[in-house]
């Protein structure tokens, strides 16, 4: 059985196969809607997966879906609310309806680099934001990093006004939009697994994503190239209902955040490595990746920083003055 489990995963097909758990399991669907396959979300869900069914046999088993083949992140909370899912990892840009604490992380240029994103959730400031939704029946267990975003469009993007006057698809996020617009630029939120269409047929002209997301889904195909821009980050929150979670027995759940809590500090650990990784894939599929010089990032800087006026009142200056600190 836990050899069904497995196989599915390494295929990366039909990772959800009900009958890879036994009678008198308790089953968790992991819901998710990114590829499993160099990328730091699908990697760490699949080894959460692949750890509880094995250590925690005839008690808990774990399936995974993966690709937005049961939800999209427009759905998942709710559902989960609803006990037709139990786990998901969805960006922090997702919670904005729940919470708008998490907004920091889509200010551009918050963030120096990930080690800045993972020192800042492990301040008190950063810890208390998983508690953030617990009065909206959410628990948020644990983050699980992804890396810096960039810009890829249908036309080169070097200079900030190269993207004047485009439409730009991004997650469901009123500080990304707001982002987007100081580039004299238009914001389409909508959701993942509808890019890659949006792209090819012209309904948005460019995105902003990590490599690994620019990789896995393909975006370099129906884009004139990808700029390194590193302008923001994408960070994810596993969250579960903390009804369900109250529901478990306390040493089946304890042993359930434990293992989450071992594999997220494994993975987080090595996602510098899968996002360089995923990047030579977009290279080696004969994808487009401009660099900029420091001047010209600069100018990225310029453009979209003062965006941070908009939301440092909601986010909290201590909030941004203690990232901004980390960076240093
Ligand atoms: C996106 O919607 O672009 C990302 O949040 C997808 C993901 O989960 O990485």
């Amino acid at each position: 059985l836990i050899a069904t489990c497995g196989l599915a995963l390494m295929s990366g097909a039909a990772l959800a196969d009900p009958t890879g758990c036994d009678d008198g399991e308790t089953v968790v669907k992991f819901s998710h809607v990114t590829n499993s396959d160099k990328h730091p979300k699908g990697i760490a869900a699949a080894l959460f997966a692949e750890r509880v069914n094995e250590e925690m046999e005839g008690q808990m088993c774990v399936e995974v879906y993966p690709n937005s083949t049961l939800y999209d992140d427009d759905k998942v909370l709710e559902a989960m609310l609803q006990g037709d899912v139990h786990m998901a990892a969805p960006s922090l840009s997702k919670f904005e309806t729940f919470t708008k604490v998490f907004q920091i992380y889509d200010l551009p240029f918050m963030f120096k680099n990930i080690e800045a994103v993972d020192e800042f959730q492990a301040s008190e400031a950063g810890t208390e934001m998983k508690a953030s939704m617990e009065r909206r029946g959410l628990s948020g267990l644990e983050f699980w990093h992804n890396g810096l975003k960039q810009f890829s469009a249908n036309k080169p993007l070097i200079e900030p006004e190269d993207a004047s006057g485009l439409k730009f698809r991004v997650q469901p996020s009123d500080v990304l939009v707001a982002m987007i617009e100081q580039l004299g630029a238009s914001a389409q939120p909508m959701a993942f697994a509808e890019v890659y269409g949006a792209l090819q047929t012209g309904v948005v002209d460019g995105q902003e994503n990590s490599w690994s997301n620019i990789y896995g889904q393909k975006f370099y195909e129906v884009q004139d190239g990808s700029t390194e821009t590193n302008h923001g980050v994408l960070d994810y929150l596993v969250v579960a209902s903390t009804d369900w979670l109250d529901g478990l027995d306390a040493d089946v759940r304890e042993q359930l955040l434990t293992i989450l809590q071992e594999v997220s500090a494994e993975r987080n650990a090595a996602v510098n490595e899968v996002d360089q990784e995923a990047r030579q894939a977009i290279l080696d599929a004969g994808g487009e990746i401009r660099e900029l010089t420091d001047e010209q990032r600069q100018a990225w800087v310029d453009a979209m920083k003062p965006v941070w006026e908009q939301f440092a009142e909601g986010v909290g200056q201590e909030n941004i003055d203690a990232v901004q600190a980390i960076n240093e």
